[in-house]
């Protein structure tokens, strides 16, 4: 498997499919990442750490200079603060904001976001678990059940698309149809360590699976060379998408 096997309309899609996590303290770190992934990456993740550190300018910085905003702020509140807070990012510029997958919270995300250009993406269950932790958490249901019934509540709801893990992917994936976004974290090259996450996938097999975006942190932002990481992570996506 190689970048020759490819061409270059599958490079340049395999980039955009490509979400790096920015998770770090500060805009700073953030913005040398960034800066040393050049074009190699166009699609930026700002979760909880960096969006309590100053993210949220940050992330306008980052869609002046033309990249996509992924904002995961992974939303959950009562109806109107969830609705109020969605208002304010609807105009942002932010391509993807994340609520967890309860009805009433994707219900209100997505009123609040009709009309703009921003996307809302349930988060089913969190990478980091597995049934034992679900039942820890006093669900009845395990992984699959409860994607399941997440993802088919999202349809309900109307919202744009999911996050799950690539291992849920393609059951999802027949049930929901090809117009709902999948985003599949807990992305793994072959050999690298899994961390705090449970359900993982290299990207190959979220691509087979049926994922239109991969969300990739640590292997990336921990690498020796974070450019070449994410540059074989690209040619590994178009690599499958040529199989697909
Ligand atoms: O470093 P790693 O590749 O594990 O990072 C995965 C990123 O995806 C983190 O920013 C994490 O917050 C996010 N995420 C996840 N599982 C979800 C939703 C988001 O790992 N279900």
């Amino acid at each position: 498997m190689g970048a020759a096997v490819s061409s270059p309309q599958k490079m340049a899609a395999a980039r955009e499919k490509l979400i790096v996590a920015l998770d770090f303290a500060t805009p700073r770190e953030a913005e040398a990442l960034v800066t040393g992934l050049g074009d190699t990456v166009s699609f930026y993740k700002i979760g909880l750490e960096l969006a309590y550190g100053g993210g949220l300018p940050f992330a306008q910085d980052l869609i002046r200079d033309g990249k996509q905003v992924f904002l995961d702020l992974k939303l959950h509140d009562i109806p109107a603060t969830v609705s109020r807070a969605c208002a304010q990012v609807a105009g942002s510029g932010a391509r993807f904001l994340t609520v967890h997958a309860f009805p009433q919270t994707m219900t209100a995300a997505k009123l609040a976001a009709a009309g703009s250009s921003l996307r809302i993406l349930g988060v089913t269950v969190l990478t980091s678990c597995d049934d034992r932790d679900l039942a820890d958490a006093g669900y009845a249901y395990g992984v699959r059940d409860l994607v399941s019934r997440r993802a088919s509540q999202a349809c309900e709801a109307g919202i744009d698309g999911l996050i799950l893990s690539a291992e849920e992917a393609s059951i999802i994936r027949a049930s929901v149809g090809s117009k709902m976004i999948l985003v599949t974290p807990g992305i793994r090259q072959e050999g690298s360590t899994a961390a705090d996450q449970k359900r993982t996938t290299t990207p190959a097999a979220a691509i087979a699976a049926g994922a239109d975006y991969l969300v990739v942190g640590r292997p990336v932002t921990q690498a020796k060379n974070p450019r070449e990481t994410a540059a074989a992570i690209v040619t590994e996506i178009a690599c499958a998408l040529g199989t697909r």
